[in-house]
């Protein structure tokens, strides 16, 4: 697509909108044109009044009997089977958990395991931190000598994968590029070789359609408080394919995961169902969150929400176009639409500085260190013409050096 010859119309854009009407069923404050959301979802309508009904009676008047009264003891289950069908993944696949860091621990080590004999766990250096640390953990764990092969570009994942590869650990859209991996054929690539895949959604899931049982993936994990708008801090979510259900075990060997946990036996009997990725008591709180957040999805057309981020992105990109490089901004996520998530990222100097000006004008993006500002595009709650007003303060912070002012400067402990 040449994105230099079809100019988005924002305002016709919005009219024609088929999700405009999702715009009602967030909490947005005045003033603030968000762009931030695939780092903290809005705070969907209905959550209010379902945590509060939580506290108030299932809680402070059912007292334990909501165990069983309201089924919180199923909340991973019916949370997780949300999850799935927006990820394309089989009935009984996913559990909501934990974090997203833990969950990679459980798959790493239940694929490695999976996997004997070999010795390699291929990802990129560009991952997310939190994947690559969990990765040196379980092979420290493990101490069968597992070592991390990195790759340092996209184009280079490919030529990684042989026959001493046990596992591919890659996430799926790169939450500082926004580039976008190709699951299914890098899935068949792996698995060509008996390597086994683990895709990270963390930048996906809400994002896109994403198609976990077509590509045939093995694993994958992901967060709650993103795309899918559960709250800071909320519940993660894994798959594991029923190929690989009662297979094999996972570290984590927690009540939860027995398979008769209320039978109270000493000895640890795992669940042969995705039950036993479950560990400890899920927090109820977080969980009746993400499941009333979780409720939107229901009435959304995927298709139309990717075809809507990719024009908001395309919107923004080609608003950035007529004074990026003059002022200073290089993009760096892909320009070709099938390439990229739902984000878009340019490095700069003063970045940092530049954010804050931004936040300070109501553009809420965030800030990668050393040199990227961020923005993230959610169709279910941005407009088009927000887009273009976030391009135009943008222009003006850089033109006018307003990102200068001394506390633009001042560093906050999350970035
Ligand atoms: C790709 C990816 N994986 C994992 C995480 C974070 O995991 P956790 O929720 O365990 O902090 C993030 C957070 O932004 C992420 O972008």
């Amino acid at each position: 697509m040449d994105n230099t010859t079809q100019r988005i119309d924002a305002a016709a854009a919005d009219r024609s909108d088929p999700l405009r009407g999702f715009r009602e069923r967030f909490h947005l404050p005045e003033g603030v044109i968000y762009l931030d959301g695939n780092s903290l979802g809005a705070l969907p309508e209905s959550v209010r009044q379902r945590v509060l009904n939580t506290i108030d009676k299932e809680w402070g008047v059912d007292l334990i009997r909501s165990w069983n009264t309201a089924d919180w003891v199923h909340l991973p289950q019916r949370v997780g089977a949300c999850i799935a069908r927006i990820i394309g993944a089989e009935e009984g696949a996913v559990v909501a958990a934990d974090s997203t860091s833990i969950n990679l621990f459980k798959v790493l080590s239940a694929a490695l395991d999976l996997n004997p004999g070999r010795s390699k766990i291929v990802s990129e250096r560009e991952n997310f931190p939190t994947d690559l640390y969990i990765a040196e953990g379980v092979a420290k764990q493990i101490g069968k000598g597992h070592r991390l092969v990195l790759s340092d570009s996209p184009e280079d994942i490919p030529g990684l994968l042989d026959e001493d590869v046990a596992v591919l650990m890659l996430t799926h859209v790169n939450y500082r590029t926004g580039y976008r991996y190709d699951m299914a054929a890098l899935t068949r690539a792996a698995h060509d070789k008996g390597i086994l895949v683990i895709w990270d959604l963390a930048h996906s899931a809400g994002a896109m359609p994403v198609d976990l049982s077509g590509a045939e993936a093995d694993f994958a994990i992901g967060c709650g408080y993103k795309y899918l708008n559960g709250g800071p801090g909320a519940p993660a979510f894994l798959y594991v394919n029923p190929r690989h259900h009662g297979g094999f075990r996972q570290p984590l060997s927690g009540w939860f995961g027995h398979r008769a946990p209320f039978d109270f036996d000493s000895a640890y009997t795992p669940s042969n169902k995705i039950e036993q990725y479950l560990c400890g008591t899920p927090p109820v709180l977080a969980m009746v969150a993400m499941d009333e957040a979780m409720a939107i999805w229901d009435d959304v057309d995927m298709a139309a929400l990717r075809a809507k981020s990719i024009a908001l992105c395309d919107l923004f990109i080609q608003e950035i176009d007529s004074f990026a490089e003059r002022l200073g901004l290089r993009l760096v996520t892909p320009r070709e639409p099938e390439l990229r998530g739902s984000q878009v990222s340019y490095s700069c100097e003063n970045g940092y500085a530049i954010m804050q000006a931004l936040i300070a004008r109501g553009v809420i993006g965030d800030f990668r260190a050393p040199d990227i500002i961020r923005f993230g595009f959610t169709p279910l709650y941005l407009s088009f013409a927000e887009v273009e007003k976030a391009a135009a303060i943008l222009k003006d912070i850089l033109e006018t050096s307003a990102w200068d002012a001394p506390e633009f400067h001042v560093r906050g402990a999350v970035t």
